[in-house]
């Protein structure tokens, strides 16, 4: 992906309300975190490629009202239905701006809402949900927990990761779950963030002089 389209993207995220950014940036922060409990090679997908796309797997949602984004009571079917676009108009707004997005990153956007019982948005099951994608879900799921609600405070990291413990081999794969809270007490959380303007302080994509493709 070219920088500046990565930037015009970042930009987005940073200017939408719903504290979207700070969702993003502590997501792929996490994300991150999660992949190097395992070994390297054992998931097949590349840190650079789910950084990104777990940075980038809800700018979608700017395209949605917010204040959809932070109704606190139930959804209506209607709502539903609206919400669940929001991975599919991540990846068609980062394809406008950048068609040349390779479809393995694409993947992990468009189905970071899978479960392994198929129960997800797009009915994807077990395997046939990418590795990356199976991780952003824990991810994702972990951060939103660990964030404040309008209607209900943050949870602690040990109730944030009994929830995922809870849903292993229904909404998520219990091998990652597995290792995850075996080793959880290695993941350093320091930066996560509670800062809506936090900026991007993990530029590894784009060091050097070879931009992340
Ligand atoms: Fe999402």
């Amino acid at each position: 992906m070219k920088r500046d389209v990565f930037l015009t993207l970042v930009a987005q995220l940073k200017s939408s309300g719903a504290g979207l950014w700070r969702h993003s940036l502590n997501t792929a922060n996490l994300t991150r975190a999660l992949l190097k409990l395992f070994p390297p090679g054992t998931l097949d997908v590349c840190e650079e490629d789910l950084f990104l796309a777990a940075l980038l797997h809800d700018v979608g949602k700017t395209q949605l009202d917010p204040a959809l984004l932070e109704k606190p009571g139930p959804l209506t079917p209607q709502e539903w239905m609206v919400i669940r676009q929001h991975p599919s108009l991540s990846v068609a707004l980062i394809r406008q701006l950048d068609p040349e997005i390779p479809a393995r990153i694409t993947a992990l956007i468009l189905y970071h809402h899978e479960h392994w019982d198929g129960k997800g948005y797009f009915g994807l099951a077990g395997t046939a949900i990418p590795a990356g994608a199976r991780l952003l879900a824990i991810a994702d799921a972990l951060e939103a927990m660990l964030s404040n609600r309008p209607y209900r405070p943050s949870l602690t990291w040990a109730e944030a990761i009994l929830e995922i413990e809870k849903n292993a081999g229904t909404q998520f794969d219990a091998y990652l779950v597995g290792k995850i809270v075996r080793d959880c007490q290695m993941i350093e959380k320091d930066y996560l963030t509670e800062n809506e303007t936090a900026s991007l302080t993990v530029p590894s994509l784009f060091a050097g002089s070879k931009p992340a493709q």
